[in-house]
């Protein structure tokens, strides 16, 4: 969590900082502040609270300057106030500094300091940066290795941007979480993510862990720690600035709903050779998943969601796969070895439960694949193979067109493991992948479809609302009730269909709708499950398509979806509960994009 973003010019670096917060606000959002460089020394100005208040602030005292660095905050280490917004600056007030991430031996660092004399304005982790700084420059270093010398006394991760007054310069390093550099016209950035700057540059360098960059108005250099010059390319980025701007929908959300016939397509071109019934996956070559024995799947939250999805899939087609939550993977390790895959599913690419699950995964010898939305991010560092989603910027805190898009990859990527294990596609291969084919087309007829709207307008403010569902179908159960949750801040719980006679039909009543998700071939019990919810009052709001219309007789509300494969119609069913809950949250009067607590990216355990 947390955005940092800097600005290198000879012109007016407030107006780039500012763009570039606002477009890292996802990364949090309970304060945020810059410091600009100018003849008085440095100007630091930080509020607590959304970033227009940072934007008032800086209106009636607009610092002058063309260097400047920014922050956008998600509390970590201290609630969210002025003192503690970023940027933090040393005793004298001449070196300023914003950070992503967690110094884990800071508590060590600020009683050292403080025994020095440094005295602490904040309760966060990060104020001994600019004090660590001021130390090393005190045993007469320049300020560069000043810089270099105090990054080399923090554990922990770290994305990191420094202004040392006297110096054009902005220092800045990375060690766990993102950091980006954009190129444009003899001006720089940097920032945790590349939508901050996408408007002024489609160059970028993508910068890795231990790099130092030194920024000057007329170029930069990135090093090792020890001051070696290392070679990162430029690259460029394959996706225009208004694929993360909001298009005029009210939401990011409900753009990047809208957006998904779209993004499926870019998962799925030239992915899929429909008529052969062949996935096509360059990345990796024929015979690369021979070997493998079982598949272990790393994730949090929707992402775990469509691991659980791919899990029952690859299940179905004989090989053992299990989702584990990559949180409780890390501290409690199933068996794993080198004929493991372990496929970490992270629309970010560093979600920090996920990256040590990786790790653990590592040590104990598995093969690790990534698959992820963020080109350049950690995920695909740690991993030894890695797979995009490509299903551009996801800007909305919920994630909804990276969930569809990462179920379609790895339905892709679950055929050819099967395939390379077994010696042949599968039975369903060649109907499933015309289904696949289809989604952008069926995705876009849910979306004409107004009922989901429709039923948040019927169903809005009850008590609570339950989601049931079996084999994938239960993973979107759970990505229903999980969406419900976070963007209305309704109780909402998804449950396995089969569990709901074994405890959570207590919970049942005519003020908690149930949706039953059905996607299967066969959903004969679950719609025994619903028969039972509604005989006990409560709503009952069918997902299907055709084939189980006789839902309908039992049901308060049928939202159907087109008919299809059972693999690919529960991408179809998340569609429809995700409009359900936009449309009630939105009823609600909820701040969708931001919802309470939450940030886009979870760089923390
Ligand atoms: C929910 C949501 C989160 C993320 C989770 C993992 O809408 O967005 O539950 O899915 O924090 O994030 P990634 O996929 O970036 O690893």
């Amino acid at each position: 969590m947390c955005g940092i973003t800097a600005y290198v010019g000879t012109d007016d670096a407030v107006g780039g900082l500012l763009t570039g917060l606002s477009n890292l606000e996802y990364r949090g959002y309970d304060s945020a502040g810059i410091a600009v460089k100018n003849g008085r020394g440095l100007e630091v100005i930080k509020r607590e609270g959304e970033l227009d208040r940072l934007r008032e602030a800086v209106g009636s005292e607009r610092p002058t300057g063309g260097i400047g660095i920014g922050h956008t905050r998600w509390s970590t280490h201290g609630p969210p106030t002025d003192e503690n917004a970023h940027p933090h600056t040393d005793c004298s007030g001449r070196i300023a500094v914003v950070h992503n991430g967690i110094i884990d031996n800071y508590d060590g660092l600020r009683t050292d300091l403080a025994a020095e004399g440094h005295e602490f304005r904040s309760d966060t982790d990060t104020e001994v940066i600019p004090h660590l700084i001021e130390s090393e420059l005190e045993t007469g270093k320049s300020p560069a290795d000043a810089f270099r010398a105090a990054i080399a006394r923090l554990d922990g991760s770290y994305a990191v941007a420094c202004l040392i007054d006297g110096e054009d310069v902005v220092y800045a390093t990375r060690n766990g979480s993102p950091l980006v550099l954009g190129r444009a016209d003899g001006r720089y950035f940097l920032a945790s993510d590349v939508p901050a700057f996408r408007e002024y540059t489609d160059e970028v360098v993508y910068l890795e862990d231990t790099d130092v960059v030194v920024v000057r108005p007329g170029g930069y250099e990135i090093t090792d720690p020890n001051g070696i010059p290392v070679n990162r390319p430029v690259e460029t980025v394959d996706w225009e600035p208004e694929a993360a701007g909001k298009s005029g929908y009210p939401h990011y959300m409900l753009k990047e709903i809208n957006e998904q016939p779209e993004s499926l397509r870019q998962t799925l071109h030239g992915r899929v050779d429909a008529l052969a019934g062949k996935v096509d996956l360059p990345e990796f070559p024929p015979g690369t998943f021979e070997d493998v024995e079982q598949v272990q799947f790393v994730a949090m939250g929707t992402s775990h969601h469509a691991g659980m999805y791919a899990a029952s899939m690859l299940t179905a087609h004989g090989i053992p796969a299990h989702a584990y939550m990559a949180g409780e993977y890390a501290d409690c390790p199933p068996p794993a070895d080198g004929r493991t895959l372990v496929v970490a599913v992270t629309q970010s690419g560093e979600t920090a439960d996920t990256l040590n699950a990786v790790r653990r995964a590592r040590s104990a010898g598995a093969r690790t694949l990534a698959v992820t939305n963020v080109v350049g991010s950690s995920v695909t560092r740690e991993c030894d193979d890695e797979l995009f989603i490509r299903a551009g910027p996801e800007i909305g805190v919920a994630a909804t067109k990276t969930f569809t898009s990462q179920v379609a990859a790895l339905t892709l990527l679950g055929e050819r493991i099967a395939g390379d294990v077994t010696g042949v596609a599968s039975a369903g291969a060649r109907d499933l992948l015309a289904a696949l084919s289809e989604l952008p087309g069926d995705v876009q007829q849910v979306l004409d479809d107004g009922t989901a709207r429709e039923v948040a307008e019927a169903l809005y403010g009850c008590d609570a609302y339950f989601f049931i569902g079996r084999g994938p179908a239960y993973a979107v159960a759970l990505e229903g009730a999980l969406k419900m949750k976070e963007i209305s801040y309704e109780h909402a719980e998804g449950f396995a269909a089969s569990e709901l006679k074994h405890g959570p039909l207590a919970l049942v009543t005519p003020e908690t709708p149930l949706f039953g998700v059905l996607t299967g071939k066969d959903e004969t019990k679950t719609l025994n499950n619903l028969k039972e919810v509604q005989a006990r009052g409560a709503p009952v709001i069918v997902v299907t398509t055709p084939r189980h219309a006789s839902a309908a007789s039992f049901a308060d509300y049928v939202i159907e979806i087109p008919e299809t494969e059972p693999e690919a119609a529960g991408i179809l069913a998340n569609v429809q509960l995700q409009l359900v809950s936009y449309y009630a949250a939105d009823l609600l009067g909820r701040p969708i994009d931001k919802p309470r607590n939450l940030a886009k990216s979870v760089t923390v355990e």
